[in-house]
């Protein structure tokens, strides 16, 4: 008889199941029996996709030389355009030679991590983390490095925590502002800070910037390789146009390394999915040939529900509400309501309160557990505002607040 041990190989077997998975089956199950669930699960805007995307795409699935394999690492044009939109929007000047496209900003992180470590690499990933980020680095043979920060230090490391957890395996910093599950970002002097540090050590920066443009109240988001120009030799860009044109489904992304890594990165894809879907590349093209206004409509409205979000959260006794600067997210503690009697039931952690939630007043939260950081819940504010406020007020009522 062939042994079933090891069916499932020790590294895929070691990916950590999702902590929203029963959340997610438990809301599905309630809408089936006719149940109004508000979920505040969304990690994508609510909106369509602008028309004249849209419209590129329909011409381009026209067109027989759309049919056909692209070169790995994108069209060309393309290329140029993010280098183009890269220089605009950050002030990053790259050649189109250093950008890979891929299929949506994950491929782009899980490429630049299987591009970079050898097994038993460390890589500092500051949390409350996205959930793919760590797993992504033990994916890659690495060692996810978690440093904890929380709602009294704005979610924001400091170089001192980074210099304690540095070791002579440290290979990379992962950077992420403004941040998702938080919504933090990072001001300039900070970003600098740590741009210096990763220079002085040698170490690689991953740096997301999927969520550049969603940001509030005056502020910005530098990007590191601008504010330290030294750090270009050491440096991934990982970006989409997922989340700013709406476009989560087409999954177009891109790294932007130093070429060498760069060429590497796409020797890489060679192997694995080859180039993204042509038609998806050209519905890229015409949102970053474009101008940003459609970007700026949802940001616009992102702001109003982020302040209602805020506003109505920090009213109920026990949550506590950082103000988010950035991204569609807010990440309130709800440590201060662990315990209380909610229908029946005491949770005593977020994943039973995003449960008891659920069951009592029909909403979903993804619990800070999917995050690395219990005690916590993400709520997306990429929802209409009417649900917003009906779902925000059930949680009320629920915690009774
Ligand atoms: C911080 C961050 N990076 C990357 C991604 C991946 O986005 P994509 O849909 O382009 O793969 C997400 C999606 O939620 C994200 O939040």
């Amino acid at each position: 008889m062939p042994s079933e041990v090891n069916r499932i190989s020790t590294l895929v077997g070691a990916i950590a199941p999702s902590a929203t998975l029963a959340i997610d089956a438990k809301a599905r199950a309630l809408r089936a029996q006719g149940v109004k669930v508000v979920s505040f699960g969304a990690g994508e805007p609510d909106f369509p996709t602008p028309d004249y995307v849209v419209e590129a795409a329909i011409d381009a699935a026209r067109q027989p030389a759309s049919h056909h394999y692209t070169a790995v690492a994108g069209l060309q044009p393309l290329r140029e355009a993010v280098a183009a939109k890269t220089a605009r929007d950050s002030g990053l000047e790259v050649s189109p030679g250093q950008v890979v496209i891929t299929n949506g900003g994950k491929q782009a992180i899980a490429n630049a991590f299987l591009t970079m470590l050898d097994p038993g690499d460390e890589v500092i990933v500051p949390a409350p983390y996205w959930v793919t980020f760590p797993e992504a680095v033990a994916l890659a043979g690495g060692l996810p490095v978690p440093i904890a920060t929380t709602v009294a230090d704005g979610f924001r490391v400091t170089v001192e925590q980074l210099e304690a957890a540095c070791t002579p395996r440290t290979k990379a910093i992962l950077f992420v502002s403004p941040s998702n599950p938080t919504g933090a970002i990072y001001g300039r002097d900070e970003v600098e800070a740590i741009g210096r540090f990763a220079v002085e050590r040698g170490l690689w920066v991953v740096t997301d910037e999927m969520y550049e443009h969603f940001v509030y109240g005056g502020r910005d988001a530098p990007s590191m390789p601008v504010v330290v120009p030294e750090l270009a030799e050491r440096c991934v860009v990982i970006n989409a146009v997922s989340k700013a044109y709406a476009m989560t489904g087409w999954r177009v992304g891109w790294l932007i390394a130093p070429a060498d890594f760069a060429a590497a990165a796409t020797n890489l894809q060679s192997h694995t999915t080859s180039n993204v879907a042509n038609v998806s590349q050209a519905a890229a093209l015409a949102a970053l040939s474009g101008d940003l206004e459609f970007t700026a409509t949802m940001r616009a409205a992102f702001d109003v529900r982020r302040r209602r979000m805020h506003e109505m959260l920090s009213g109920i006794p026990g949550v506590a509400s950082l103000e988010p600067e950035g991204a569609f997210y807010a990440f309130p503690s709800f440590e201060g309501v662990l315990g209380r009697d909610i229908g029946g039931k005491q949770p005593a952690t977020t994943l039973e309160l995003a449960e008891v939630l659920l069951e009592q007043a029909a909403v979903a939260v993804v619990p800070g557990e999917a995050f690395g950081a219990p005690g916590y819940a993400r709520l997306s504010y990429a929802l209409g505002e009417d649900e917003l406020v009906e779902g925000l007020t059930r949680l009320a009522e629920a915690l009774g607040g």
